[in-house]
């Protein structure tokens, strides 16, 4: 007996490294130490033997089952730590969903334009100003009619374009907004609708579509940020103030602005709202026109529920990629949808 257990050892030892596979391993365990395998059956046989020989055999018996099992959990561990010859799953676990360990310039960043605006949405937050977003989907009223532009105004001329319903087809045609003024009409329309204001104070990035021939300082699509503040007494004065206010934030305290008397139906007065810039950095600063601005028209609160008798307030709409070009010195707009590596890189 004692000779039986000898040679099942030493046949299973020598066999287990040829093992190599989960497979052939688990055949292995099952020939040797399964229900029906070798040291099962020979232990079946321990009541064939002697009873004075039955300690030692016992013994025996027990220390082979240790040495076989545990050289099989030593081998299932070496092979499962091995990168298999098929190339199978086999091995410690890697997820390959994590992050790598990569350096930072290598993995990328926001394009300039959503690092402006974000800067921006940052200064005008300093300034106590909200963030309020509107779709780039809109319809006649909130484009046009409530911002005191009526379909026989001239206004529209130059802005009444890309359509995505036939206009006359559907009831609200919709369009692609061709400016975020679109949302300060939202923003009061719900401030009424749910009790929340006025006082309303709130800036609104987002992308606008015009139907402009691409130049240097054009594009078909573009993206503006808006501002409107309304309260009790709200004047003119507050609109430049927190317009220098602003320039200075964001171009430091050396920065110039100007207001120029100009023409929007949606406020009255209005102005168009200029810095002085250098685009190249080799140039002398000129005045930059960067939007338009003025005190929100009467006509326009009225249409929106609010009293204007009681409310006044300023808006102001710029353009971001203008602002952008100001701030980091690019001279040419298309730079900024070009995706030319060479030039993101720099900034
Ligand atoms: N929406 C105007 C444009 O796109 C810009 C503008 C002018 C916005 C005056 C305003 C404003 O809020 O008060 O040309």
């Amino acid at each position: 007996m004692l000779d039986l257990l000898n040679s099942i050892e030493s046949e299973a030892l020598a066999a287990l490294p040829r093992a190599a596979t989960p497979d052939s391993l688990e055949s292995w365990r099952i020939a040797y130490l399964g229900p029906k395998g070798q040291l099962k059956s020979a232990m079946a046989s321990l009541k064939d033997v002697p009873k004075d020989q039955k300690p030692a055999v016992g013994a025996r018996l027990n220390a082979v089952q240790k040495s076989l099992t545990d050289a099989f959990e030593s081998h299932r561990l070496a092979l499962s730590a091995a990168p298999s010859a098929s190339g199978a799953a086999s091995g410690p676990l890697i997820d390959p969903t994590l992050p790598a360990l990569l350096h930072s310039e290598a993995i990328g960043r926001s394009h300039i334009i959503t690092r402006v605006r974000n800067e921006l949405v940052e200064v005008f937050a300093r300034l106590g100003f909200d963030v309020a977003d509107g779709p780039e989907l809109e319809d006649d009223q909130h484009n046009f009619v409530k911002l005191n532009i009526p379909p026989e105004h001239p206004a529209r001329d130059p802005i009444d374009n890309f359509y995505v319903d036939r206009p006359g087809s559907v009831a609200t045609p919709r369009m692609l907004r061709s400016q975020t003024s679109t949302v300060q009409i939202r923003v009061m329309e719900a401030a009424v609708k749910n009790g929340a204001g006025p006082p309303i104070k709130i800036v609104s990035p987002g992308r606008v579509y015009r139907p402009d021939t691409v130049d240097a300082t054009h594009s078909f699509m573009f993206h503006q940020i808006e501002g409107l503040s309304l309260g009790r007494g709200v004047s003119m004065a507050d609109l430049k103030t927190t317009l220098l206010q602003f320039a200075r934030a964001y171009f430091g305290p050396d920065a110039q602005i100007r207001l120029r008397p100009s023409y929007f139906p949606f406020t009255e007065p209005s102005a168009e709202f200029d810095m002085m810039i250098a685009l190249r950095p080799e140039q002398p600063p000129r005045w930059i026109e960067l939007g338009g601005c003025g005190m929100v028209d009467p006509a326009v609160l009225t249409m929106c529920g609010i009293d204007p008798e009681i409310w006044t307030g300023f808006a102001f709409g710029f353009g971001i990629e203008r602002l952008a070009m100001g701030k980091y010195k690019i001279p040419d707009i298309r730079m900024l949808y070009e995706n030319d590596i060479r030039f993101l890189e720099q900034l």
